[in-house]
């Protein structure tokens, strides 16, 4: 038997339950693997949130129809347990990392062999679990701008999980990175080699005053009007400015549009070609996972409050 993480309605992180199922078994091209940690990740509290509902939910819901619940975990890494028939390349006990997975938030996963990755030997559990999603959405976002080295961008929320890999991928570039943070993040920025600022009113001024060459391209993890409004200002060319947030005033502007949404690109080629580079520079150290913390499996409520509460810095990780 396994235990699973799953909602048992749309709603808060109350409605978490961690659930006994069978162990997976694997088809033709598919492996199991036993996780060891999983990343989580906000669209996984925004996708039981009811945020994604259609609007005529309540007709659906008189009618008797109900969305689906999703499950939960989209990036992990483990150890492979069982093959399926076909698989080659991989055998039991295989350190890896998985990516794209669903249903993550488990003791076991079912998987392609497609999606496994071999884990860098000296790379601990939780910053393999947590390095994916986060680490493919900035390389996307990074390649989106067309950041080139000697280039200063602007990183809006770079103190998140997308956004602490993203200024490292452009330091590794060689670009010039002003982030911004709430200022207890700012040490730590100055450490991966950013310029911090704070964000909120007067941020184009600050920007400016750490920037005085000028902002070539900018990315945002934020989402915010302010974020959209400040890039606009100062970026020249709009297709030089990534969100990986949709909003209703984000299309239409000319900026890039990264992720999984209407009107977004996907980059599905793109991240999966990244995954082995992306390994390799965690591997090295060359990228750090900065960890916020790590939860067990029965405590993912708690880790999903933490996360929405905004005061998680870098990944927060679930270790069956
Ligand atoms: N398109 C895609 O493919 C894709 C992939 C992954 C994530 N996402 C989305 O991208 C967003 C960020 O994801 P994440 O995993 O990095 O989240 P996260 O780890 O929770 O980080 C969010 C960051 O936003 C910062 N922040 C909060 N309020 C802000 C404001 N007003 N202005 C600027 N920054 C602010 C926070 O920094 P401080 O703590 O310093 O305040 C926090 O570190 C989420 O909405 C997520 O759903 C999209």
């Amino acid at each position: 038997m396994a235990r699973i993480v799953r909602p048992r309605t749309f709603g808060s992180p109350d409605v978490l339950d961690i659930v006994e199922v069978e162990t997976p078994t694997p088809g033709p091209g598919e492996v199991v693997v036993e996780v060891r940690a999983a990343g989580v990740n906000p669209l996984d509290w925004k996708l039981y949130s009811g945020a994604f509902h259609e609007v005529d939910d309540d007709e659906k819901e008189a009618a008797g129809l109900r969305e689906a619940l999703p499950s939960l975990g989209m990036d992990c890494a483990g150890v492979v347990v069982t093959t399926g028939p076909g698989v080659t390349g991989v055998s039991v006990g295989d350190e890896v990392i998985v990516y794209p997975v669903t249903a993550a938030y488990a003791d076991y996963v079912l998987a392609p062999v497609t999606s496994l990755i071999p884990k860098p030997a000296g790379l601990p559990w939780a910053e393999a679990g947590g390095l994916m999603l986060a680490g493919l959405t900035a390389a996307h976002a990074v390649q989106a701008a067309g950041v080139r080295a000697g280039e200063t961008v602007l990183v809006h929320g770079g103190s998140g999980g997308v956004g602490l890999m993203t200024v490292q991928l452009l330091r590794q570039l060689g670009a010039q990175v002003v982030a911004t943070a709430a200022a207890r993040n700012h040490d730590l920025l100055r450490d991966l080699g950013a310029t911090p600022v704070v964000y909120g009113p007067g941020l184009t001024d600050r920007v400016r005053a750490a920037a005085p060459q000028g902002v070539d391209a900018a990315v945002d993890t934020a989402g915010t009007e302010e974020a959209l409004d400040v890039s606009l200002e100062l970026v020249a060319d709009p297709a030089r400015i990534a969100s990986i947030v949709g909003s209703d005033r984000r299309f239409g502007t000319g900026i890039k549009l990264i992720g999984y949404g209407p009107g977004q690109d996907a980059g599905t080629q793109y991240r999966a070609s990244f995954r082995g580079r992306l390994a390799q520079l965690a591997g090295s150290g060359a990228v750090r996972v900065v960890i916020a913390e790590s939860f067990s499996l029965d405590q993912a409520a708690r880790a999903h409050e933490l996360g929405l509460s905004g005061q998680a810095t870098g990944k927060i990780v679930l270790l069956p």
